[in-house]
This record gives structure tokens, sequence and C-alpha cells, in this order.
């Protein structure tokens, strides 16, 4: 007897932790619908599945309908970082909320299960540390964070409305900050600049005196707990957690960058932006619980892994700029 593929819809699925999930699943037979506007993402992320039978992107808005058939959605696609987000801080609003609307209505006419990447902005600037998910947060609604922070927790609002309303097979997932291999190499986020900074040989920026805490989660990790979710019993909704929960504070990081790289970049310091939390950390006793799941990957040796990719596309573009071609940004 054939066994018949999942179909699977990944919004976002050119970005940074979109194209890793596509692979993953591919990697496991599902049949994966990328759908991406390419607003932060990069065809270049997905190239490697294109051939693949088992794959196919679609340039797509998702704050317009989308009609398809699939089983289960992955909900994705939204700028992550503050300087994508608030470059068009409407849109971004928009992506969330319309998105989640649209995305939510294709699950209910299908009947399919949707995951939703929430975030841990959701919980502001926290007053509850490490961050449980009952916590209610404590987010400016009015500051440039708020076009994402309040659209996620917006989304996440619909996502429970659809699930008590319409009884649908809703997971929310809140990821705190992920790193990786194709993150964006001009996101503004505190380990693609540290990396890229090191590897040029550039000052590196440390906002604040640096004792600022952020807890890292390697991306494989991060993408092991998004699959576990999809494929948990459906009364397990979340919201969850998912990080990792050992803190570092942002001038270990930037020392511990400039060791791997081996670069003599020296330190500058910056005042800290507005609405910047001072602290980060997840508790992630639920999805351990629940999930079984926990981050295995040390900061050392996810951190080498990154910094060999941006090594090996800095390089890239170096070398396509000696030959005149036009860079992608
Ligand atoms: N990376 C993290 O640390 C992190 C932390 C918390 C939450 N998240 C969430 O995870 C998701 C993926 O984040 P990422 O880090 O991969 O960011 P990313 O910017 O690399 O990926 C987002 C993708 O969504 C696409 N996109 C944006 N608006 C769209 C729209 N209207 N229609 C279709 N596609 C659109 C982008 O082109 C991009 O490919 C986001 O929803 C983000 O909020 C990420």
């Amino acid at each position: 007897m054939s066994v018949v593929a999942k179909r699977v819809l990944v919004t976002g699925g050119a970005g940074f932790l979109g194209s890793h999930l596509c692979e993953r699943l591919v990697a496991q037979g599902d049949d994966v619908l990328c759908v991406d506007n390419y607003f932060t993402g990069r065809k270049d992320n997905v190239a490697g599945l294109l051939g693949t039978p088992h794959f196919e992107a679609l340039r797509h808005d998702i704050t317009h309908p989308l009609f398809v058939e699939v089983d289960e959605i992955y909900n994705l696609a939204c700028p992550a970082s503050p300087i994508h987000y608030q470059f068009d801080p409407v849109q971004t609003t928009k992506t969330s909320v319309i998105g989640a609307i649209n995305m939510l209505g294709l699950a209910k006419r299908l009947k399919a299960k949707i995951l939703q990447a929430s975030t841990s902005e959701v919980y502001g600037d926290p007053g509850v540390h490490p961050q449980p998910e009952s916590y209610r947060g404590n987010v400016n609604p009015i500051g440039p964070r708020g076009c994402y922070d309040e659209g996620k927790r917006c989304a996440e609002t619909l996502f429970f409305d659809y699930f008590r309303q319409h009884q649908m097979r809703i997971r929310v997932a809140r990821i705190f900050n992920t790193y990786g291999p194709r993150m964006h190499p001009n996101d503004g986020r505190v380990v693609s600049n540290f990396i890229v900074q090191a590897l040029q040989g550039a000052p590196i920026t440390l906002y604040g005196d640096g004792s600022q805490t952020r807890a890292f989660c390697f991306v494989d990790d991060l993408i092991d707990g998004f699959v576990r979710l999809m494929a948990a019993p459906d009364h397990l909704t979340g919201p969850i957690n998912l990080g990792n929960p050992q803190e570092t504070s942002v001038a270990e990081l930037a020392e511990l960058v400039i060791a791997l790289t081996g670069s003599r970049s020296v330190i500058t310091r910056r005042p800290l932006p507005v609405d910047d939390p001072v602290q980060r950390c997840p508790d992630i006793t639920l999805a351990t619980k629940l999930l079984g799941w926990r981050p295995t990957t040390p900061l050392k040796d996810g951190l080498t892994r990154t910094i060999a990719y941006f090594d090996q596309l800095l390089s890239q573009r170096r070398e396509d700029a000696e030959a005149g071609a036009p860079i992608a940004v």
C-alpha cells in the first residue's frame, strides 16, 4: 500500500526559519508548498530544494486570500527583526492580523491543522523572569515595536477565537531569539550583527552596557520543536514557549564571537534603543513536559556553524563584487 505524502503549507517559507522548516519537512517525506512575498526571504534560501519533486514555491502575499489544498499550515510569514518590521509598520500589522485571518480561513475550509509562529515579544519588556506562558506581558502598544508585538498578540487572539468558535486544530508557538545559518546579514539582530562585524574586522556595536541578557536557540533545535508541536495531540494548542533557557549577556556573546572568528574587532558602545528588553529568557517547562523538547545545541557549536555560513556568504559577495555581478541584499 502506498502512503500519500502529507501536504504542508509553509508561509514565510523562504525566510530564515521557514527555509529550515521546508528542508526538514521535505526530508521527512512531506509535500511542501512554500509561500513567500520575498520581503525579507530570499530565493537562495530554498534554491537547494527547488529541483526536488516534493517542494514547490509560490510568490504570494498572505494579506491576500490564498486558495490551495493542504493538510497542515505553518504560518511563519512576517518580518522578524526590528529593522525590517519597522520599515513598513502598517504592512507588518497587516501581515500578522490579516495574514492570520486569511490562513485561519484557509485552515477552516480545509479542516487543516495550523501552527502560528508567535514570539516572545508578546511578553514585551517582561516584569517576570524567566517568562512562563501564563505571563500576560508588558507591551507598549504605541511604541515603534508595537506593530510587531501587538500584531502577534492579535494573531494569537484570532487563533484562540477560531479554536473556540470553530473547534479548529491550532498550535501557537512563542519563539524566543533563534539564530543560525541563513539569518539575514543586515537584519540588525545581535548574533548576525556581531558575526558580520567580526568577520569584516569592523567595530562590534554593543548597545547599553552589554549586561542585558538574551537566550539564543539554534535553528535546528527550534525546528525540532515546531515539528513536535504540530505532531502533538490536538488538545496541546499552546501557547508554548520554544527557546533556549540558557541566558547569555550581550557582552559575553560579543567576546565569544570575537574568539570564535579570531577577529581583531574592538567593541564600541551605543545607547539602548527604545523599548529594548533588558532581559529575555524562556521558561520551557511546558515544552519539555508536553513535547519532550529541549534545545541540545551548545551556543559555541551553533555559533561556529553560523559563522561558517556568514564567512561563505561574505566571501561570495566579495567575489561577486569583484566580478561586477549584482549583489542580493
Ligand atoms: N528568528 C527568530 O528569532 C524569531 C523569534 C520570534 C518569532 N519569530 C517568528 O518566526 C517567523 C519567521 O521568522 P524569521 O526569523 O524566519 O524571519 P524572516 O524575516 O527571515 O522570515 C519571514 C518570511 O516571511 C516573508 N513574509 C513577510 N511578510 C509576508 C507576507 N505579507 N506574505 C508572505 N510572506 C511574507 C518574508 O519574505 C520572509 O521570507 C516570523 O513570523 C517571526 O515573527 C522568529
